[in-house]
């Protein structure tokens, strides 16, 4: 019977070592030490040991349980580590993989060019101002000249809100509220914004777009003061080495009027940008017409001024060198991450 319980331990030892997952080590626990266990089955066989044997082989059932009873929950606690490090490995989180960086955008290049022009104007002692895009016939139009059944109109049509109420066709009404807002004082304000126009979209036009205008009020000011301000401002922004030309023009609130062009980068050679002519329109411009400065109360014998309206989109593809307007308002990223 000593023998038969030695075997049992080294046996079951042997078994317990083996184990790596906690039921199986339930089940040996079972199988060994159960009330329908091998060391039970053993002890119960002790009733035909004589009485000198049974307290000798009773201390010995007693050792065997313990020693397999610590060798139980020995293992129990290797297994228990065992099978977390199984689990960490099941769950395991690559924490050195890069993660997804939030896309962040920058300016519009429209808005760069902008601010660009803006600071310009800010470095020669002009200021901001700012008007609605939802406009009175008489601030887009009469005020600026223009009076109703003007054939100059027609090259500004627009969308209609009511006979008297348009979304803007340029910048300009911003001179008349601006006028109305200052006077008497001197005025010396750049204007940017949106504007709206019937016109299809097409390379170089579109129906709603970026102008820039500029107002200079004062005593003494000259058509020279206009051509000096315009030509440090295109130098400025495209280069010293750009000329820059004054083309007589027509606009019923400039008189004279003059529209400005730039070189093109092509050094007058011709190319697709110029369509071959060697320069490119930037700004309409002109001495402040006597009557519109009347209609806004300022008195012409005492004061003169210059006014100029620049198109940004236009000023934006001579600096970038873009062939076609639509790709501003497209939102597609392969032209806008280029800035
Ligand atoms: C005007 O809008 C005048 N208000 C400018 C002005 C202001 C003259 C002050 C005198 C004194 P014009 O219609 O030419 O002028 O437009 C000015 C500029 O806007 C053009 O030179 C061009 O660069 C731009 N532009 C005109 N129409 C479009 C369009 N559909 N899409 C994009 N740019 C345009
Ligand atoms: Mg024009």
């Amino acid at each position: 019977m000593k023998e038969q319980l030695e075997n049992l331990q080294s046996e079951a030892l042997r078994e317990i070592e083996a184990v790596t997952d906690s039921k199986v080590l339930q089940e040996i626990r079972v199988k060994y030490l159960g009330k329908k266990g091998s060391l039970t089955a053993i002890l119960r066989g002790m009733g035909s040991l004589s009485p000198e044997e049974r307290p000798v082989i009773g201390e010995l059932a007693n050792k065997v349980r313990e020693r397999l009873e610590e060798a139980l929950s020995e293992r129990s606690e290797a297994i228990a580590a065992i099978e977390e490090e199984r689990q960490l490995q099941a769950e395991r989180l690559d924490i050195f993989l890069p993660g997804r960086k939030p896309k962040i955008g920058h300016a519009h290049p429209l808005q760069m060019v902008m601010e660009e022009i803006e600071s310009i104007f800010l470095g020669m002692g002009f200021s901001i101002a700012e008007g609605p895009e939802v406009e009175t016939d008489y601030y887009n139009f009469e005020a600026l000249n223009l009076p109703k059944n003007h054939p100059a109109r027609d090259m500004q049509d627009s969308l209609y809100i009511t006979n008297e109420i348009l979304l803007r066709t340029h910048t300009s009404p911003v001179q008349i509220r601006t006028m109305e807002k200052l006077y008497p004082n001197p005025i010396r304000i750049i204007a940017p914004g949106r504007v709206y126009r019937r016109d299809a979209l097409d390379a170089t036009h579109s129906p709603m777009f970026h102008q820039i205008e500029g107002l200079v009020v004062d005593e003494g000011i000259t058509f020279a003061d206009l051509k000096g301000v315009l030509t440090v401002f295109a130098k400025k922004l495209f280069g010293e080495d750009r000329q820059v030309r004054f083309r007589p023009s027509f606009f019923p609130f400039t008189e004279p009027s003059a529209e400005v062009d730039v070189s093109c980068a092509c050094g007058g050679k011709g190319c697709r940008i110029c369509k071959g002519s060697g320069w490119l329109e930037i700004l309409g411009s002109g001495s402040v017409n006597p009557v519109v400065l009347k209609m806004a109360n300022y008195d012409p014998e005492r004061v003169s001024g210059f006014a100029f309206g620049m198109g940004v989109e236009r000023i934006a593809i001579l600096k970038y060198q873009i062939n076609d307007i639509r790709v501003f308002f497209e939102n597609d990223q392969r032209f806008l991450n280029q800035f």
